[in-house]
């Protein structure tokens, strides 16, 4: 069966499809907003920091883990510990799947719809545009059959050949809009708040926060990384291949900023003068931004360009979340992909129907208010964030570092990555205490966070 399973043609496009899925809505709203409110660059070093230390090696093990069984999440901890109670973590994987997907499948369907909104010169006006049930199922659906449209073609024809398209003019568009954001005049008080380092403002719970955007923004701990890894061939280095991911998801994440902050402080003076809920997330996306372009000069284009820029970046991780379901699917109950991926998108898609309807268009799904205000908004989108976002993502992580350090093994771990890694191979018993003891607990900690405990 592996034969036909599928596998990157080649390094770079490996590297892009997985830069692709880490690069996405989680980059270009989330991590901005953070770093300003953080600490500026205070917060930056110490969120490099941690991709290195812990994201990039828990990555090493998610890939390896794929590469050595060539299976998805469920099938690969199957082949190592075969009909073991593990194979729940690899289960929990695939529905962390499921859930992201369906709400991020929601928030993509709206950059969408915004950038017609844009191209109609019609910015304003987010509550009502989301509180229409049909537009938003609408364009969720529109965003499902392109996420299909790629999935179905498989890894090398669909995934690999559509992110060697959309990375690079994810790029450029990033570039032109830096560009513009930081000629406007008054621009520069944006770049001062954004990079000012000040460590005063970093606490224990930040920390953690911020360790878990960097797991959310990595795409680690629901086996996207073991279900890339499986489509890897041996030759690859590991190692240099999670090192290019780290840097370009940073990169972008960090690149994002220059755009929003100078593009704020040019038009607004400063943050202060943004309504606090309105400073992240959805509101400052969907509506600090609109009004900020209606008010430059030829803003409405850039508008435009700044929602394809999203949606590109949205549409590669989409891609990536789907594929997670259908490679189990195709390794597990030996479903042919172009079957598959139709019902594996049409499930997903009904789990996310109460979240496109949860912004106004029905009462019960926007004040669901199951999971406690502290944690999550009341609304089924916010509390789906909450619960697959944060929490079954940490789990996720937690799991699979003591499958990969203990059950089997980091010794094992370390041979796999250590093919054709010279430099792993040196530092490899580094590598083994950290999936073993330290990657664990500081999960275990970001877990607990999740929870409030150190609020
Ligand atoms: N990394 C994506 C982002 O930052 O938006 C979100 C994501 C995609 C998380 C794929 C997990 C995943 F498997």
């Amino acid at each position: 069966m592996s034969a036909n399973r599928g596998q990157w043609s080649s390094r770079i496009g490996f590297i892009f499809a997985a830069a692709g899925s880490a690069i996405g809505l989680g980059n270009i709203w989330r991590f901005p907003y953070v770093v300003g409110e953080n600490g500026g660059a205070a917060f930056v070093i110490l969120y490099l920091g941690f991709v290195a230390l812990i994201g990039l090696p828990y990555m090493f093990g998610e890939l390896a883990l794929g590469r050595v069984a060539q299976r998805n999440p469920v099938g690969s901890i199957d082949a190592i510990k075969p009909r073991s109670r593990w194979r729940w973590a690899g289960i929990l994987g695939v529905l962390t799947g499921v859930g992201i997907l369906s709400f991020y499948g929601v928030i993509a369907g709206w950059t969408v719809g915004y950038i017609h909104k844009m191209l109609t010169n019609n910015p304003g006006g987010f509550e009502q545009f989301v509180a229409d049930p049909w537009a938003s199922l609408f364009l969720y659906a529109l965003f499902t059959l392109l996420t299909i449209s790629i999935v179905y073609n498989g890894i090398e024809g669909g995934i690999e050949r559509w992110a060697k398209i959309l990375m690079p003019i994810l790029f450029v568009l990033l570039i032109i809009l830096i560009i513009y954001s930081n000629s406007l005049s008054g621009s520069g008080g944006g770049l001062s708040f954004y990079l000012n380092p000040d460590f005063s403002k970093i606490t224990g719970s930040t920390v953690l926060a911020a360790l878990g955007q960097a797991f959310f923004s990595l795409s680690l701990g629901m086996g996207l990384m073991i279900t890339y890894g499986s489509y890897l061939s041996k030759q690859e280095n590991l190692v240099t291949s999670g090192i290019y991911i780290g840097i370009f998801d940073t990169m972008i994440a960090f690149m994002a900023g220059l755009i929003i902050f100078p593009a704020i402080f040019a038009i607004k003076g400063n943050m202060e003068a943004i309504d606090a809920s309105l400073r992240s997330g959805p509101g400052l996306i969907f509506k600090v931004f609109p009004e900020i372009f209606s008010q430059m000069p030829g803003g409405i284009f850039v508008g435009v360009l700044f929602f394809i820029l999203l949606s590109v970046a949205a549409l590669t991780s989409t891609i990536s979340l789907l594929e997670v379901e259908v490679a189990y699917l195709i390794d597990e109950k030996g479903a042919r992909r172009k079957t598959i991926v139709w019902a594996a998108a049409a499930v997903t898609f009904f789990v996310g129907i109460p979240s496109a309807v949860s912004q106004g268009g029905s009462d019960f799904f926007t004040n669901f208010g199951l999971i406690p205000e502290r944690f999550a908004g009341p609304d089924f989108l916010s509390q789906m964030s909450f619960i697959f976002g944060d929490l079954a993502l940490a789990l996720g992580a937690f799991l699979l570092s003591i499958f990969i350090g203990w059950v089997w093994g980091a010794d094992k771990a370390a041979d796999e990555i250590a093919r054709n890694s010279p430099f792993f191979a040196k530092t490899r018993s580094v590598w083994m205490f950290m999936i073993r003891y330290f990657i664990p607990l500081v999960i275990f900690l970001i877990l607990l966070n999740v929870f409030g405990i150190f609020n």
